[in-house]
């Protein structure tokens, strides 16, 4: 039988963990919720989460998969007799990310290629465009965006080549694609990142992106938000995008975990995928709520808007080096979007790649990611020509709830990125880090991590609080983010 091939070294499975960990969520959500959520106040209850519950189901999902040595829906199946069916749920989540995920890295690819155009002062940037938003009275990025939501043609491709980039990257394997990928992708994120930080930092005016981000209330006084959440929305708020943020709640740190060496050190890891995703969330902050502030004081501040519309404003008008800092940071954008992508397409093969070997027929990866990036590529292309809601093709279009394009409706309805999301991210992700922690705390006991994560004589010294939060606090914080979320998408 064909061997099942894991990372290399220790490093390769870092980079990929913190690689599907880092994506669009740490750009346009987390630096968003901050500001908005009180600052500093928010930072501290987002970290204080991740030690109760992020932390807690990293290292209960990294031991799942390890344990097993399977992909999600045979690692649960395993393990568990009352939650066997929970690695089904975990391959649903991230196909419905995925939808979303391929459009919106497509989306990415196209600026880059803007800003290509900016650069040589080709008919493909944005040049053409600035007479027009001059002569309607808005920005360059709005036309630029508007003109490009008007021709789902154009993302279409580009989505489809974003998702032939996923696959080709699966096809190549653990080993051989995702973390030889990984491996240069994130360090260059992180120098292109620091490059983009001291520009935008540097910006006059950029201190107020820094007092918004920081400074507890300042949103509220300085009118960006105009009512102070209540403290049970801002946990439910953090909980919801750290949880997105950490890839957590699905299978993909599961199937990564899979690939692990024995020898590796679970809690360790576990710890600096967390820390290195907080440490980029914040980072991407100071690289685009600055930039914003400075040059694009009136633009939104989070969502698909910030990137495509208020950063596209915000390299329009700092001058000759716009173009460059565009393509550096779109490219950025792109590698965090790509390492994200493969750990979920990685998810859905991992299992079918797993059974066709365990059933003697070899190693189908080829095969299975194929079907899988057409499965992705199908729904993306929805994605697509839906334009966020702009088509008259939304649920909420379809289903009769938007008789006004100006009527307000539910979040899930709205278009189809906020629909598959909702799914995902709404509800699948924190149900299913619910119920693998009743799993662990009540069904097979805590003792069955410590098992896994000191197999090889590793120090799990983080045990004993393992223990108490998998069973009592990470179920209750997790009830509240389920609930949170439910509110905060359906009603
Ligand atoms: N963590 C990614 C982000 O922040 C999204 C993601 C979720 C990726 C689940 C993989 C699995 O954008």
């Amino acid at each position: 039988m064909e061997e099942r091939k894991g990372f290399g070294t220790n490093f390769g499975f870092l980079m990929a963990a913190v690689g599907s960990a880092v994506g669009l969520g740490n750009i346009w959500g987390f630096p968003n919720k901050m500001g908005a959520s009180g600052g500093f106040t928010f930072l501290i209850i987002y970290l204080i989460l991740a030690v109760l519950c992020g932390f807690i189901v990293m290292v209960g999902e990294l031991a799942i998969g390890r344990k097993t040595g399977k992909g999600a829906v045979e690692a649960y199946h395993v393990l568990s007799k009352k939650f066997k069916w929970m690695g089904w749920m975990g391959i649903l989540s991230a196909f419905f990310i995925l939808f979303f995920y391929c459009a919106l890295g497509g989306y990415c690819i196209k600026y880059v290629v803007l800003n290509v155009g900016d650069l040589f002062g080709a008919g493909f940037g944005s040049n053409a465009l600035a007479a027009v938003a001059d002569a309607n009275g808005t920005s360059v990025g709005a036309e630029v965006f508007g003109a490009f939501l008007g021709n789902p043609t154009e993302a279409i491709i580009y989505g489809l080549i974003f998702v032939a980039i996923t696959m080709i990257i699966v096809i190549g394997g653990i080993g051989g694609g995702i973390e030889k990928v990984c491996s240069v992708g994130m360090p260059a994120l992180f120098v292109m990142l620091v490059i983009c930080i001291i520009r935008s930092c540097t910006l006059e005016g950029a201190s107020e992106g820094l007092k918004y981000m920081f400074v507890p209330g300042w949103a509220l006084a300085n009118g960006v938000i105009k009512e102070a959440p209540d403290f049970f929305s801002v946990v439910s708020t953090a909980g919801g995008q750290m949880f997105f943020s950490l890839s957590l709640g699905m299978a993909a740190m599961i199937t990564y975990g899979s690939y692990l060496d024995k020898k590796e050190n679970l809690q360790k890891n576990a710890i600096i995928i967390v820390m290195m995703d907080t440490l980029v969330a914040l980072m991407a902050g100071l690289c685009v709520i600055p930039g914003r502030f400075a040059l694009d004081p009136t633009g939104k501040l989070g969502g698909p808007s910030l990137l495509f519309v208020t950063m596209q404003n915000v390299f329009d008008r700092m001058g000759a080096a716009g173009p460059i800092f565009g393509i550096l940071f779109y490219l950025l954008v792109v590698f965090a979007a790509v390492s994200s992508s493969i750990s979920l397409l990685e998810a859905v093969v991992a299992h079918f790649v797993d059974k066709a070997r365990d059933e003697g027929k070899g190693d189908k990866r080829k095969l299975y990611s194929l079907i899988g990036a057409i499965g992705a590529g199908i729904l993306c292309v929805i994605v697509c020509l839906d334009a966020l809601g702009n088509a008259g093709i939304s649920p909420a279009d379809i289903l009769g709830m938007r008789v006004d394009p100006s009527d307000e409706v539910p979040t899930w309805s709205a278009d189809w990125l906020d629909f598959f999301d909702c799914i995902a991210e709404g509800i699948l992700m924190p149900l299913g880090a619910l119920l693998m922690s009743i799993m662990y705390g009540w069904e097979l006991g805590p003792e069955v991590v410590h098992a896994e994560a000191t197999r090889e004589g590793q120090k799990f010294g983080a045990y004993g609080w393992f223990r108490i939060c998998i069973k009592y606090i990470t179920p209750l914080a997790m009830l509240l983010v389920l609930y949170g979320q439910i509110k905060e998408f359906f009603f």
